[in-house]
């Protein structure tokens, strides 16, 4: 069972001993935690290997005061940075480090983020339906679906929540904004439903897709993947690794295409790796994670 962190902020890490085990992080090794959240990877690399250093990424103010918190003791060793994975080059780049030994991204949100209502992420719990993990910059889901025409957010929903019945829901999400009945995540559970009905299908509530669709566009989600992706090349050293965990089939696969390029990665495991069976009964969210690691090779 892994300690309560800043006050409010718990999450249980994901395929721990496994990306330690795809990263053998070495003392004297320079490593990058690309998405830090609550400091689950980031302290598992750091014990693993005493001498090694690392630099750690979330664009989520509360996950790196989390992580400075848990990761405090390790003292000079880390270095946490309040940005964008997108920007990780330029980072290494104007702190003047050279390419890293090692990557990890465990993509998506984090705990916190869907348990406070005040981020407006999940339905639920009653909240503003804003969804950034940044704060400081970028428009809320409020202020995207305002900007977009019915088709556009119909797009975004089919595209990127994979929801089938995108254009109803579309529709009815416009509606009551016209109405000025959309200002909380319960409204905007409560436009999906109008528009497909309260049934869940598979155990999932009618609502999911559309929740996951805006949270993707919010924070431009796939985006900063083909950012990073397409970094990692000159980010990671020869002989170094880069471990992504995905949680879903649109972050899966850039990441699988990426590592086909024989002539820049040899992948650890043809296959991604999952979660034990005791894991995904310990953390549902487990159940759906695919750890896909490969090796820079040398030119
Ligand atoms: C699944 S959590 C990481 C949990 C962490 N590995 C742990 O064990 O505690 C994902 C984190 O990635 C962050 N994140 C998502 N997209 C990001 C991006 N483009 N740049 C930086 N951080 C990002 C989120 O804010 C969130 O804190």
């Amino acid at each position: 069972m892994e300690r309560p962190l800043v006050e409010g902020f718990h999450h249980l890490t994901v395929l721990r001993d496994e990306v330690v085990r795809a990263l053998e992080p070495r003392s004297g090794g320079v490593y990058v935690d690309a998405t830090v959240g609550g400091g689950g990877h980031a302290e598992a690399l750091l014990e693993a290997a005493p001498g090694a250093r690392l630099v750690a990424f979330d664009r989520d103010e509360r996950a790196v005061e989390a992580s400075r918190e848990r990761l405090a003791r390790f003292g000079e060793r880390v270095t946490i940075v309040h940005g964008r994975f997108g920007d990780v080059a330029q980072w290494l780049a104007s702190a003047e480090l050279p390419a890293v030994d090692g990557l990890v991204a465990d993509l998506g949100v984090s705990s916190p983020q869907l348990d406070d209502a005040t981020r407006g992420m999940s339905f639920r719990s009653e909240g503003p339906l804003d969804m950034r993990m940044d704060t400081r910059e970028g428009e809320t889901a409020l202020e995207l679906i305002a900007r977009l025409e019915v088709d556009e957010l119909a797009d975004v929903i089919y595209q990127l929540g994979e929801e089938r019945r995108s254009r109803r829901i579309a529709r009815c999400i416009h509606q009551a904004l016209e109405a000025d009945q959309l200002t909380t995540t319960l409204d905007l559970r409560r436009a999906v439903v109008r528009a497909v009905g309260p049934a869940r299908i598979g155990g999932v509530d009618p609502a999911t897709r559309t929740f996951q669709a805006l949270r993707i566009a919010v924070n431009r989600e796939l985006d900063e993947l083909t950012t990073l992706l397409a970094a990692l090349p000159t980010v990671i050293a020869p002989g170094g690794v880069a471990a992504l965990i995905s949680f879903h089939s649109l972050e899966d696969r850039p990441v699988k295409r990426a590592f086909v390029d024989r002539d820049t990665w040899e992948r650890l495991s043809k296959k991604p790796v999952l979660a034990s069976l005791e894991e995904a009964a310990a953390n549902p969210r487990s159940r759906s994670a695919k750890l896909r690691a490969a090796r820079r090779v040398s030119a």
